[in-house]
């Protein structure tokens, strides 16, 4: 086997319903293996999706703690597990600086938008408010500066104008569930790397 073959160890972090978890679950093949998922959020639907594929979860709460020790205990426990990726999907928590460049090149995470347009919250709100013809869904290297990382795949949507919110964010949850496996295989196999600030594709 070469190096680039061998099966990488990924954990996914989430705070909710866990779609892209359930994509990402199905889609493991020789390339990766989810070895766990931490939720921050008690009683998140996702945790019962990992549940059932028999992974390894981990409730961390947030509350009450600083970011920094969020985020370090988070971190041990990655480490402790063996973690080689970790893999943000629905989770709703912005991370440290120092979370955030001990993963550097391994932490990736998916937006619900063609970015750099869109980062942060209330996207899909905002995208029917600028009358976009376009949305879609980005996954994208996780840096310090909130959502601003390097693109590694991107899907777009028609927006139509009777889209409500919701209607548009069930379309862009459509694309993201083949959108983000095929986006961690490329990493988890040196395909993609990020390499001086940028996502280099080999
Ligand atoms: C997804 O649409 C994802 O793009 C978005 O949350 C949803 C999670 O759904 N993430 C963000 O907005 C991050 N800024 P899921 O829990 O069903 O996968």
């Amino acid at each position: 086997m070469t190096p680039s073959s061998v099966e990488k160890s990924v954990a996914v972090l989430i705070s909710g319903r866990g779609n892209n978890l359930g994509a990402l679950i199905a889609a493991q093949d020789s390339s990766y293996k989810i070895i766990l998922v931490i939720s921050n959020v008690e009683g998140a639907a996702g945790l019962d999706k990992a549940g059932s594929a028999n992974i390894p979860t981990l409730v961390i709460p947030h509350n009450g703690k600083t970011r920094e020790a969020f985020d370090a205990e988070m971190d041990a426990a990655l480490r402790a597990a063996g973690a080689q990726i970790v893999v943000l999907a629905g989770f709703m928590r912005i991370l440290s600086d120092g979370f955030v460049r001990g993963w550097e090149g391994k932490l990736i995470n998916i937006h619900p938008s063609l970015l750099p347009a869109y980062r942060g919250t209330r996207v899909h709100e905002r995208v029917i408010e600028a009358k976009e013809a376009l949305s879609g869904a980005s996954v994208h290297f996780v840096v310090p500066e909130l959502d601003a990382g390097p693109v590694i795949a991107q899907a777009s949507v028609p927006v139509h104008a009777s889209d409500t919110p919701q209607a548009l964010a069930d379309r862009v949850l459509e694309v993201e569930l083949k959108l983000y496996p095929e986006a961690l295989k490329l990493l988890a196999t040196d395909k993609v790397k990020l390499q001086n600030g940028l996502a280099v594709f080999s």
